[in-house]
């Protein structure tokens, strides 16, 4: 199974020194704010991913008069012969230095592969609210794990796609925009193929969740995939060299797989404009759930669950159920909250828990 066995993270924001070992169930993290809880968060976020959720600049991670971060982890996996990973990060300003199994690697997808790790934070609604770019990376991350050609597909399609972008910029002639429209094409139908066929995979996982999390929802969430371009499109090429004039005066490329998006829907009305705030957080969650269900039957391995401020999502009947179901679905997940009272121990045995103040870690029980 996946689960991060110990974790060691250095001048992370304000934490200097934090080493710890994780139960495979609930870790459970208290601190009062401003204690370092959402730092914690963070720092095995930008080792599973690169990036922080919360700023571009390495420079705001770095705990201040420090020159590097580090985060270190060592992953349990049911898939590698010794059955551990030991995954690393180092980030200064200017470089990111990542490493496997004590070797330097610059392979950040490699490390996000060995680490699938799902995020939940009180601004996860933001999903439904915010643009596309949300819900394509949400789709992406399980394209991603569950298809191997997906990577090299999608990078190749970000290569062309600047390079055309860049002519329209440059007002190169017509003839040097459209030399990338077929790269373009065709990776865009292979990435269109497997976010489609992603997102019937997970269609009924995500009915079955909003179910257990919203009964009181009579209708069933249908998942409207967009792929980019108008639906009536039966020539990806054509409808570029029809829309070429326009592209140039746009100065960018305006239809593709980078246009990606999905909306949700209950009874033909879009989730964001018919869910409460408080099911549309239960939506998120019966997202994520969805995707951790999916990916542990094709890829039989478990995700992780880092969930920040859990009661400022949910209240305390759907924190019990989501708590449950993350025990159903042996997830091991990391919660933090300002309130130990507030979070049930549905089992002991699986369950650490910390206190958190000014960075520094301690272990309760
Ligand atoms: N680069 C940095 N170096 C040192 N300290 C930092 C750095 N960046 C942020 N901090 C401080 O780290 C502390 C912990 O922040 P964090 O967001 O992790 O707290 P939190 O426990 O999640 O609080 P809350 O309950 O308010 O969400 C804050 O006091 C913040 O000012
Ligand atoms: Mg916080």
């Amino acid at each position: 199974m996946t689960q991060i066995n110990q974790l060691t993270i250095q001048h992370f924001r304000n934490c200097q020194q934090i080493q710890c070992e994780l139960s495979c169930g609930l870790n459970l993290i208290i601190g009062d704010n401003a204690a370092g809880k959402t730092s914690v968060i963070e720092a095995i976020w930008v080792l599973a991913t690169g990036r922080s959720f919360r700023t571009a600049k390495s420079q705001h991670l770095i705990q201040h008069q420090q020159t590097a971060l580090t985060v270190f982890t060592q992953v349990a996996s049911s898939h590698s012969a010794n059955h551990q990973y030991r995954l690393g990060i180092q980030k200064s300003p200017q470089h990111t230095q990542l490493r496997i199994n004590g070797e330097n690697t610059s392979s950040q997808s490699t490390i996000a592969q060995h680490l699938p790790v799902q995020l939940l934070t009180p601004e996860s609604h933001k999903l439904l609210e915010d643009g596309p770019k949300a819900r394509r990376q949400f789709m992406d991350w399980g394209c991603f794990h569950q298809s191997p050609e997906f990577m090299p597909l999608w990078r190749s399609y970000q290569r062309a796609l600047k390079q055309r972008n860049q002519a329209f910029k440059k007002r190169l002639p017509k003839a040097q925009v459209q030399l990338w429209d077929q790269t373009l094409v065709e990776n865009a139908l292979k990435i269109d193929q497997i976010r489609q066929r992603y997102l019937e995979d997970l269609t009924p996982y995500l009915v079955t969740f909003c179910q257990a999390l919203m009964p009181e929802l009579s209708d069933q969430v249908i998942c409207q995939y967009r792929a980019g371009w108008p639906k009536n499109t039966e020539d990806l090429m054509a409808l570029y060299s029809l829309n070429f004039d326009k592209e140039r005066a746009l100065g960018h490329t305006q239809y593709g797989a980078h246009r990606a998006d999905i909306r949700f829907k209950f009874s033909g009305i879009e989730a964001i404009n018919t869910l409460s705030r408080g099911q549309q957080k239960l939506f998120v969650c019966a997202l994520l759930l969805a995707q951790a269900s999916l990916h542990e039957k094709t890829l039989q391995e478990p995700v992780i669950m880092l969930i920040d401020d859990l009661p400022a999502e949910l209240d305390e009947t759907h924190r019990l159920k989501l708590l449950e179901l993350l025990q159903l679905l042996k997830i091991q997940h990391i919660i933090t909250s300002t309130s130990q009272s507030l979070i049930p121990i549905l089992n002991p045995k699986s369950t650490h828990i910390w206190q958190i103040h000014a960075g520094v870690l301690t272990r309760k029980t």
